[in-house]
């Protein structure tokens, strides 16, 4: 299948490259020499395909609608940006991303299985302006075919060893990747359990994005930075970068989650209402609203039942009220500024290909931060003060 870079991708750079190396991975399994085709396990890769946007509900082939691709985008950039100055590859050289390809398809095979099972754990339906892999196969399947992401994506990540990196290095990249893993499961419990739980605290709340999101944008960072370079500092400073984008990403998708409409964000508009998600703008409306609303915000997020359509309205008007979105908004933009500061502790690039990447970490830096919706001055201003006093490491 021939990909082509569509406008629909924010970030073109290596669409094509990541499209082939995923779909190959998933092509080479489920077509695997015909002695030793099971029947049914066809449709094991097959619903795998259909997840990443390349097969139908019947298993066919249509035209391909995937995910943005940020991970292994990130990780290609890091590994650009650190390897670009230092000797891991000649410079201009073509076949240069074929050393950290395997990890950067392994990256975003493990992003997926943790959307499989989240819209499972969410009750979402749709995603990606599609119905969601339990929608279309029920919910064995589709925690079976989850796993099934997360053990190729292990086995991925080994295929490092196929383009020379050397084993010592694969050790150390295999221990971010699964300490990461469980980081980003730990962070999925806690953001489950924060549903029902009473008291979660903003600072409850960075602690979960942190886990459940943060931590693998910052290990697509710190994996790239360690196959391009063996220098502590740029690795650490790139893997800052990847912490704090991830925090700012979590809290623009938490925005969406409330604000964007079903076009914009191809899912249920106030998904996060709905589920009752103790998401940033939500702690902040509970902890600024009057004492009137506090009482009404605290009996809807004990209640048991659905919430009815006049319920979300209400809390959708609390929050316009305590200024939440535009909160969220200040809190976002501080981390971005943590991750361009985290850029500028990089080396300053001397060859044409690290100034290019590091020129696209930057635009990535600007999609998260851009407005999603114009702040009026004196709301930026409110938004300022309420802001908490932002960690410069969050680990
Ligand atoms: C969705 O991530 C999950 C979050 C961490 C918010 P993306 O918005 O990067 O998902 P895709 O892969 O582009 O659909
Ligand atoms: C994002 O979860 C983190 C993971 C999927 C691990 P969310 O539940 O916030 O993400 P969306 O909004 O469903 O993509
Ligand atoms: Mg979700
Ligand atoms: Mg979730």
């Amino acid at each position: 299948m021939t990909f082509r870079v569509s406008k629909t991708y924010l970030f073109t750079r290596y669409v094509e490259l990541l499209q082939n190396a995923l779909w190959g991975e998933i092509t080479r399994l489920r077509k695997p020499p015909s002695s030793l085709v099971i029947p049914g396990l066809d449709t094991f890769y097959g619903q795998m395909g259909y997840h990443l946007g390349w097969l139908d509900a019947q298993l066919l082939p249509v035209q391909p609608q995937t995910g943005k691709l940020l991970r292994p985008t990130l990780l290609l950039l890091a590994y650009e940006t650190a390897g670009a100055n230092g000797c891991a590859f000649k410079r201009e050289e073509k076949l240069h991303l074929g050393r950290a390809l395997p990890a950067a398809v392994a990256i975003e095979l493990f992003h997926n299985f943790t959307l499989v099972h989240d819209d499972i754990e969410d009750g979402d339906r749709e995603r990606r302006h599609r119905p969601t892999a339990w929608a279309v196969f029920g919910t064995p399947l589709a925690l079976n075919l989850g796993n099934g992401l997360a053990s190729l994506s292990h086995l991925t990540l080994l295929t490092l060893f196929d383009e020379g990196v050397s084993t010592d290095l694969i050790a150390r990249l295999g221990l971010c990747f699964d300490q990461t893993a469980l980081a980003v499961i730990e962070g999925q419990h806690l953001d489950l359990c924060f549903e029902t739980q009473e008291q979660v605290t903003i600072t409850h709340y960075l602690e979960m994005i942190t886990r459940k999101t943060a931590t693998l944008m910052a290990c697509a960072t710190e994996m790239g930075a360690m196959l391009g370079c063996s220098d502590e500092p740029t690795i650490t400073a790139l893997r800052q970068f990847g912490l704090h984008l991830g925090t700012a990403f979590q809290i623009r998708d938490d925005l969406l989650g409330i604000w964007a409409t079903h076009a914009e964000s191809g899912k249920t508009p106030a998904g996060d209402l709905h589920r009752r998600k103790k998401t940033l703008p939500v702690l902040h409306a509970i902890q600024h609203a009057s004492p009137q609303d506090h009482d009404w915000l605290r009996t809807f997020y004990s209640q048991q039942e659905a919430p009815r359509s006049e319920q979300v309205g209400q809390v959708l008007s609390i929050l316009e009220h305590t200024r939440s979105r535009e909160y969220c908004q200040h809190f976002l933009a501080e981390h971005c500024l943590l991750a361009r500061d985290a850029l500028r502790r990089v080396p300053a690039p001397t060859v044409p290909l690290a100034q290019e990447a590091i020129a696209d970490l930057e635009a990535l830096v600007e999609y998260v931060s851009e407005e999603l919706w114009p702040i009026k001055t004196g709301d930026k201003a409110a938004a300022q003060e309420q802001a908490l006093p932002l960690k410069a490491e969050p680990e």
